[in-house]
Parts: structure tokens; sequence; C-alpha cells
């Protein structure tokens, strides 16, 4: 498998201009699809991990869902709803695009959509004791959002497991990597994506934002108990 071989679906979502949804609603602003590199990425980490099962926060058209549908298909792996996507405004604002994008590629079996905000679907899954190898995380960008879907996130995945978040540099989820750099360093280590871009990490562009602190997809690889204890230190973040 070769990371850039985005599948004909992906290609297709990827070069279109316009989508129309379930009910006819038409959107000629694709803006908010997960960037090129973002999605070579977890593309790649995928490979990497081969994990059982992944998650992601924001479904929106669909995207970052079919890296991880079409990756767990590629793997030979029978449909089993492996991919959860949490998303409480597909049906609605977003007309079902995402949905329909891996139903028309023949991978809706991957899919399980929960049309529910992420901070309510989040402690449902940590009480089945769901665990996922892999998680993007894309919804809501607002802080205490970020926040709450982290607090979960530390508990959902597997160890060894990887949780990627887009859109880093902004300040509102900058603060909750912070607040995992000072506080949680013990259970949760930064990803070197580098090896998993496509261009190897060599783009000038990327490794100055990296200096600044400023790339738009980190990563963290889980290497221990994300939890805290009472008595633990809190460090300014
Ligand atoms: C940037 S888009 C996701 C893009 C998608 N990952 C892709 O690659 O195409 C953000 C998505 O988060 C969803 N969202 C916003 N607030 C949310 C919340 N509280 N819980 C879950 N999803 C949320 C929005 O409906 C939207 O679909």
């Amino acid at each position: 498998m070769n990371a850039l071989d985005f599948s004909p679906a992906l290609k297709e979502l990827l070069s279109s201009n316009q989508l129309v949804g379930k009910s006819g609603k038409s959107f000629d602003n694709l803006g908010s699809r997960s960037t090129f590199n973002n999605l070579v990425v977890l593309r790649n980490l995928f490979l990497a991990l081969k994990p059982a099962r992944t998650l992601e926060i924001g479904l929106a058209f669909g995207a970052s869902s079919l890296i991880f549908t079409e990756s767990h298909r590629e793997l030979n792996r029978p449909p089993q709803k492996q991919h959860i996507a949490i998303d409480p405004f597909q049906s609605d604002y977003w007309d079902a695009c995402g949905l329909m994008v891996n139903e028309r590629a023949g991978l809706g079996g991957y899919l399980e959509l929960v049309e529910r905000y992420s901070c309510f679907e989040l402690p449902a899954l940590a009480q089945k004791n769901l665990k996922f190898g892999l998680v993007y995380v894309d919804g809501s960008h607002q802080f205490e959002d970020v926040f709450v879907d982290f607090y979960f996130i530390n508990r959902l995945v597997e160890d060894g497991g990887i949780v990627a978040f887009d859109d880093s540099s902004d300040r509102q989820v900058a603060k909750v990597l912070r607040f995992i750099d000072a506080n949680l360093n013990s259970g949760w280590e930064r990803v070197d994506l580098a090896p998993f871009r496509a261009d190897g990490g060599k783009s000038l562009k990327w490794r100055v934002g990296g200096l600044l602190g400023k790339q738009q997809l980190v990563a963290y690889k889980k290497i221990g108990n994300g939890l805290r204890n009472a008595d633990d230190a809190f460090k300014q973040f």
C-alpha cells in the first residue's frame, strides 16, 4: 500500500468544487475538508499502526473518514463498523454528504456515524470500555470542547495508540496541547510526523512551523497511563 494512492472516492472528493447532499442541498465551499497533508499523515499513521478500531470527531464532507474506512477495507477486514465518526450536524447542516461519500464507495459497512455532540458520545464509548488505535480530533475547535474531547480520548486510546489534532496552532486547540505537554507527559509523547508526511518532513515551511510551534497537525502516542494522581504537581501551561 502506498501513502499517496488515495482511492478514487477520496480523489474525487478532493478535486470537487461542489457537493450535493441527500436532500439536494448544494455546497460550493468545501473548505472544511482536511488538508492533503493531514490526510497523507493519517493514512501513513494507519498503515504503521493497523488499528483494529478508529475514531474521529467531525465528519463534515467525509474526507478524513474515507482514509479510515478505505484503509480498513484495504486490510481485507470484513465490514464491522470499525470506524466511528461523531458529528451532531451530519444529517442536518451537512445534508449527509460525509455519509454518502462512504456509501457511494461501498464503505458504509465500515462506518458508524453517531449524530451526537462528542461531549456526550465519548463518555458513552468510555463506559463501554471501547479502545481505539487511532483517533482524529477535528470537531469543535473551542477550548472547552477540545479539552473535554481529550479528557475522554485519554481513556479511549489503547496503549501505543495515537491521537492526532487538526488545527493545532489554533490558540484554543494549542492550549489543550500545552496542558498535555505540561501535565500528562508521562502518558503521552509527541509523535515526530516527518516520516509520515509525503515530503518526509523536508518542507521548509513545515520545519519552520515546527520550530515556531505552528504545525497544523500534532499527534501524541500513548506511552503510559495518562491519568494524574491527586498529589501530582500541576504545572502551568
Ligand atoms: C472541520 S469539519 C471536519 C472535517 C472532516 N474531518 C474532513 O476531513 O472532511 C468539523 C466538523 O466538526 C463537527 N462538529 C462541530 N462541533 C462538534 C461537536 N461538539 N461534536 C462533534 N462534532 C462537532 C462539525 O459538524 C463539522 O462536521
